[in-house]
């Protein structure tokens, strides 16, 4: 008899046809949304949990406090529920209501702070709770996906694996923790140094580089550089924009029927910028999560409106996609 978890992985990969997928040149996309609780972070949540119950930082039905107002927090709370472990999430007030009831219904406890930190966010101020509630419970595990190299050493050494059944030139993925890519990218190198890697992430993210300014897509990139995003197994990178991430996520719901989250457009929209701009022929493309957690925001005519953002159909897409800048070049040039 199969538990919730043994549904984790195993996600199926597609052809896009599509007219944006230049001539002779192949883009497959590997759906994570087919996880059981939507996103790739069920794989992330999984790895932590496992290595941490062997290391013996986590006890058989002891607890979990993570900060976090996103996916993570979603498959911590639900692995929780199945594998008798506590979960409390800090969150902070930005926390969406969907992803609040989300932690909820799987009985994880939730705690918000309220207070913003000196840079006006709230990030160092959850950091700062989760260390309290640790110092209340000291038998809690905090996973800490940030800095937590189980992060990248699940990835590398268990997802890895299944990229490795498919033959592409290049895996193209986006970045926040960094975990999943570089964790990737390090487990296919090990076992075909020919596979290359691109690493995309959003304009105004600093993981790649840069300093942050704000941007609206939501779960990609951060403010800083964590300690799992490992440069040294990135050959390319591309930055977008946050209205080329939109336009593609709209575009591939409904032109081919596929439902995707924002860093999802953002990695299909630079996987295409790479097939138009260089001699790369094929790109297996990580899309991590499902569109609906964004109905509301990304696919929500008014909210796109709102934030000044102006959907681009195929034929703008095509020029931009096709008329990359030097700057762009230099960026996309090996590391
Ligand atoms: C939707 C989405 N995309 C991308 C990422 C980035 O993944 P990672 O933290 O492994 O870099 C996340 C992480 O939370 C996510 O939820």
């Amino acid at each position: 008899m199969l538990n919730i978890v043994d549904s984790i992985g195993c996600t199926p990969v597609l052809e896009l046809r599509h007219p944006l997928v230049p001539k002779n040149k192949k883009l497959f996309l590997k759906l994570e949304q087919f996880n059981p609780n939507l996103s790739i972070k069920d794989r992330t949540a999984l790895g932590l949990i496992q290595y941490a119950l062997k290391a013996g930082k986590l006890q058989p039905g002891g607890r979990i406090i993570e900060s976090t107002s996103g996916n993570l927090g979603k498959s911590l709370a639900m692995l929780g529920a199945a594998l008798g472990f506590g979960v409390t999430v800090v969150v902070d007030p930005k926390v969406s209501s969907s992803a609040l009831n989300w932690y909820k219904a799987y009985g994880a406890n939730v705690d918000m702070v309220t207070e913003p930190d000196q840079s006006g966010g709230y990030q160092q101020s959850r950091i700062a709770r989760v260390k309290q509630l640790l110092k209340l419970e000291p038998t809690a595990y905090w996973p800490n996906q940030y800095d937590n190299p189980d992060n990248p050493d699940y990835h590398c050494e268990t997802t890895a694996k299944e990229f490795l059944q498919y033959d592409y030139d290049v895996l193209a993925g986006c970045v926040s923790t960094g975990g999943h890519l570089s964790g990737i990218a390090k487990g296919l190198k090990s076992h075909n140094p020919n596979i290359k890697v691109l690493a995309c992430d959003v304009k105004g993210s600093a993981v790649l580089g840069g300093s942050f300014s704000p941007y609206l897509l939501n779960g990609v990139g951060l403010a800083w550089r964590s300690s799992n995003t490992h440069l040294e197994y990135f050959d390319y990178t591309v930055i977008v924009e946050d209205k080329h991430a939109i336009s593609m996520c709209r575009l591939l719901a409904r032109e081919c029927g596929l439902l995707l989250g924002g860093s999802a457009g953002l990695v299909a929209f630079a996987a295409l910028q790479l097939l138009h701009t260089s001699d790369v022929n094929s790109i297996l493309a990580i899309m991590p999560d499902s569109g609906t957690n964004y109905l509301d925001t990304l696919y929500d005519d008014n909210w796109v409106r709102e934030k000044g953002i102006v959907i681009q159909d195929t034929v703008k897409l095509r020029k931009f996609l096709s008329a990359t800048t030097d700057a762009q070049q230099e960026r996309m040039a090996h590391a």
